[in-house]
């Protein structure tokens, strides 16, 4: 079976989808829409595909197996129901959105048409975070430190903060989601945003340029993350997991695996190529019609939204906010 996949949305990571699709033989990219004509035409010569003239075009005019939407997470609409309800799995990326109300309304209505879909936290498809997480179950941390250090998105809307959520909405919430994939829920929040460089360099920006969010975990332990994405000189995405009787260092955004105890001092680094492993998933779960190969769903991927929002809530309105 050839997998029929159209793009909604065919920016900076609908590219990066793309040029992973474009190895697997069993994979044909045949239509692409985004607002902004040039990407579409772009992606339309690199692939072949039709260029349409709106999402529901790319749903409607000709069959797909598969539809892949890249569109900013406050320029989403309803498109993962509308692909849900049509019986056309979907991939859709990470955030979810800016709101969780409308997220939590949409993952309704997902969840009960059943179909196989997919959210993309990447990283968890990571061998080296598969590693981790299996040397985590039955093992209790009592502390979680995670941070991210690093740029900002070039685009525009990334820097106002009712499109993107900020950078621990839309870029540290990788490590949100790792913390949970590897370590389970997290179930509080307080955190502390400010924007003390970038009223100076980005004024007509929204968001905070830094932040730091404390976090109690369902197990008990209790963490922190800490995150800017104002770091020219030092750029870092890493986890640590320290136990009684052990310590699981993530770093690398997850491509590095440290684990010391008393039987092992190992560090490891991965050999899959995560957007690869994920997009394989994907297609391998569309031909069987097995949700289980795919790492992150829609509800999953809607409590690490709720996590980042709540923590958005709680600098705001200076109190700790319980999920
Ligand atoms: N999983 C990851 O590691 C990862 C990495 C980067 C980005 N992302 C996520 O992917 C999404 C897109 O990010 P990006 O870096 O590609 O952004 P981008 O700005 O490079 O591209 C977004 C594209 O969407 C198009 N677009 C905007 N509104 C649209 C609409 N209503 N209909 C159709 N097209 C529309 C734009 O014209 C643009 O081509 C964001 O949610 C971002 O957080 C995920």
């Amino acid at each position: 079976m050839i997998v029929r996949i159209g793009f909604i949305g065919a920016g900076g990571i609908a590219q990066d989808h793309i040029r992973v699709l474009k190895k697997m033989e069993d994979v044909k990219i045949v239509s692409v829409f985004d607002v902004n004509a040039d990407n579409a035409r772009r992606t339309s010569e690199a692939t072949g595909a039709l260029v349409m003239d709106s999402a529901d075009q790319v749903l409607d005019k000709q069959r797909i197996d598969l539809v892949f939407i890249c569109t900013p997470q406050f320029a989403r609409g309803e498109l993962e129901v509308v692909a849900a309800s049509r019986g056309i799995p979907f991939f859709v990326e990470k955030p979810l959105g800016v709101s969780a109300e409308a997220v939590r309304q949409k993952a309704k209505i997902i969840r009960e048409t059943g179909i196989i879909h997919a959210v993309g936290y990447v990283l968890r498809y990571y061998d080296t975070v598969r590693q981790a997480k299996q040397y985590l179950e039955g093992r209790r941390p009592h502390l979680i430190q995670g941070t991210r250090f690093g740029g900002s998105h070039p685009a525009k809307w990334w820097k106002q903060l009712e499109m993107s959520g900020g950078h621990l909405v839309d870029t540290a919430t990788h490590q949100v989601d790792m913390i949970r994939y590897v370590a389970g829920g997290i179930n509080k929040v307080q955190a502390a945003f400010g924007r003390v460089s970038f009223d100076r360099t980005e004024p007509e920006s929204t968001i905070p340029d830094a932040g730091t969010i404390n976090f109690f975990m369902d197990s008990g332990a209790v963490g922190s993350l800490t995150e800017s994405c104002l770091s020219p000189f030092h750029a870092s995405s890493e986890i640590k997991l320290f136990g009684p009787d052990f310590f699981v260092h993530l770093s690398h955004n997850g491509s590095h695996l440290t684990i010391i105890d008393n039987e092992r001092n190992l560090t490891v680094t991965a050999e899959l190529d995560p957007g690869y492993a994920q997009c394989r998933a994907l297609i391998d779960a569309v031909k069987s019609g097995n949700q289980a190969l795919i790492l992150c769903d829609y509800d999953d991927a809607l409590k690490t939204l709720e996590v980042t929002l709540a923590a958005n809530r709680s600098s705001e309105e200076r109190t700790g906010i319980v999920l």
